[in-house]
C-alpha cells in the first residue's frame, strides 16, 4: 500500500469531518486548483455560476491527474484526451466519441466528487460519506466579516500532523521561548487557568488578566483595559486564540488546519482585529499588522520543523507530559476518539484548574 493511502485510510473516523482545501481567492475562475487532504489529491474548480466544486484528482480513464487539465464551460478537462467532468463527478464530454459537441446527456462514467462548502474566504470540503444529516455542521469563522473587525488570511505550510499544530497554538509554555521579544517575554510568574473539555472542544482560559502579550499594547490596549484571553480547540481541525481587552479591541487567530501528509500540515489562519481607532486607519495597517503576525507564525513553522527533524532522527514511542500540557493531552485524546468512532472518556470531560510558569 503507497503512503499516501495509508495515511487517508489510517485518518478512519477523521475522515467524516470538513477541511479547508484552499482559499476562495487561491479558486480562480477559469483554473483548477490541487489541494492534497490526508494524501490524497483532490481537484478543485468553479462551476459556470461560480460555485465551487471537488473531485478526486483522477482522471477515470487512463488516470491523469484532473488538475493538470483546464476549465471549460464549468467542466475540467483532462488533459490526456479531453475527457471532461461536470460538478458531480460525471464524465460530460467525450471528444472521441462526442465530437465537437456536448451530448444533452452526461456519460454514465463518473469520478468520485466530494461536497464543498464555501464560506468566510474559504472552501471546506466534506471527505466522509455519511449521509448530510449525520454530519457536523461547517464551522462559521465567529470574527470574520463581524461589525467594526477585519480580517485577513495567513497561508502556511507546517511541518506536523493535525495535533502537534494545534498543540502548539494552544501552547503558552513555548511562547517565551520561540516568540521571545516578539510576542510575551518571561515574566518569572505563575499563570492560573481553568480547562474545560467537552467531547469536541477544549477552551483555556486564562486568569492573567495584566499579562503583557506584547501585541502592540500602545495601539491595542491604549487604555490598559483588563486583558481576556482564550484558546479553543474545536476538534478535529480548529483552533480559537482570542484576546480582547474590553469591547474597542481585539486580536484574533482562528486557525484551520488541513492535514496534508503524515508530518504536514497547510494552515490558514484568519486573523481578525478591531482596534480603538478609526476603522479606516485600522485597515490601512493592515499590510503593518500582517507582517507582525507572519514573523510569529515563521518563529512557528520553524519550531515545527525542528521538531520534524527530531523525529526523524529518532521516532517517539512515549512524550512526558508536565501539568500545563493538560490541553495537549486533552485534544489529542478527542483525536484519538474521533478517529476510532469512539467517545471521549468521561474522565476527561469537565473543568479543571491549571497552572504554569512562564
Ligand atoms: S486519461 Fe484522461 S482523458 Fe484519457
Ligand atoms: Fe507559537
Amino acid at each position: 500500500m503507497c503512503a499516501q493511502t495509508e495515511f487517508w485510510d489510517n485518518a478512519k473516523g477523521l475522515l467524516e469531518e470538513w477541511y479547508v482545501a484552499c482559499t476562495s481567492k487561491e479558486l480562480k475562475k477559469d483554473q483548477p486548483f490541487a489541494a492534497t487532504l490526508y494524501g490524497k489529491k483532490i481537484v478543485l474548480f468553479r462551476k459556470k455560476d461560480g460555485r465551487a466544486a471537488a473531485l478526486l484528482d483522477q482522471c477515470v480513464h487512463r488516470g491523469v491527474p484532473l488538475s493538470d487539465g483546464k476549465v471549460k464551460n464549468g467542466c475540467v478537462s483532462c488533459p490526456y484526451h479531453g475527457w471532461s467532468y461536470q460538478a458531480d463527478g460525471h464524465v460530460a464530454y467525450i471528444p472521441s466519441v462526442n465530437g465537437k459537441f456536448f451530448p444533452e446527456k452526461p456519460h454514465p462514467f463518473k469520478q468520485r466528487s466530494f461536497d464543498v462548502c464555501e464560506q468566510d474566504g474559504v472552501v471546506w470540503i466534506y471527505l466522509g460519506e455519511k449521509p448530510e444529516n449525520q454530519r457536523p455542521a461547517v464551522f462559521k469563522l465567529p470574527f470574520y466579516d463581524q461589525p467594526g473587525w477585519l480580517s485577513y488570511y495567513m497561508v502556511g505550510k507546517y511541518d506536523g500532523e493535525m495535533g502537534a499544530v494545534a498543540q502548539n497554538i494552544m501552547d503558552v509554555t513555548h511562547t517565551i521561548f520561540v516568540h521571545e521579544g516578539w510576542f510575551r517575554s518571561e515574566s518569572g510568574k505563575a499563570v492560573d487557568a481553568t480547562i474545560e473539555v467537552e467531547p469536541r472542544k477544549v477552551v483555556v482560559e486564562y486568569h492573567d488578566h495584566d499579562a503583557d502579550v506584547g501585541m502592540m499594547p500602545w495601539l491595542t490596549n491604549p487604555h490598559g483595559a483588563e486583558q481576556v484571553h482564550r484558546d479553543s480547540f474545536i476538534a478535529p481541525n480548529i483552533t480559537l486564540v482570542e484576546y480582547h481587552w474590553g469591547e474597542p479591541s481585539g486580536m484574533v487567530f482562528n486557525s484551520l488546519i488541513s492535514p496534508v501528509g503524515p508530518y504536514e500540515s497547510r494552515v490558514y489562519t484568519c486573523v481578525s482585529y478591531k482596534f480603538p481607532i478609526p476603522k479606516l486607519i485600522a485597515k490601512a495597517l493592515m499590510p503593518a499588522v500582517n507582517a507582525y503576525t507572519w514573523v510569529v507564525n515563521n518563529q512557528d513553522i520553524k519550531i515545527l520543523s525542528a521538531r520534524r527533524k527530531g523525529l526523524e532522527n529518532m521516532p517517539m514511542t512515549h512524550s512526558h507530559s508536565v501539568r500545563g500540557d493538560m490541553a495537549h493531552i486533552a485534544l489529542e485524546k478527542i483525536l484519538d476518539a474521533l478517529r476510532h468512532d469512539q467517545q471521549l472518556a468521561p474522565s476527561f470531560i469537565g473543568k479543571r484548574p491549571m497552572q504554569f510558569q512562564i
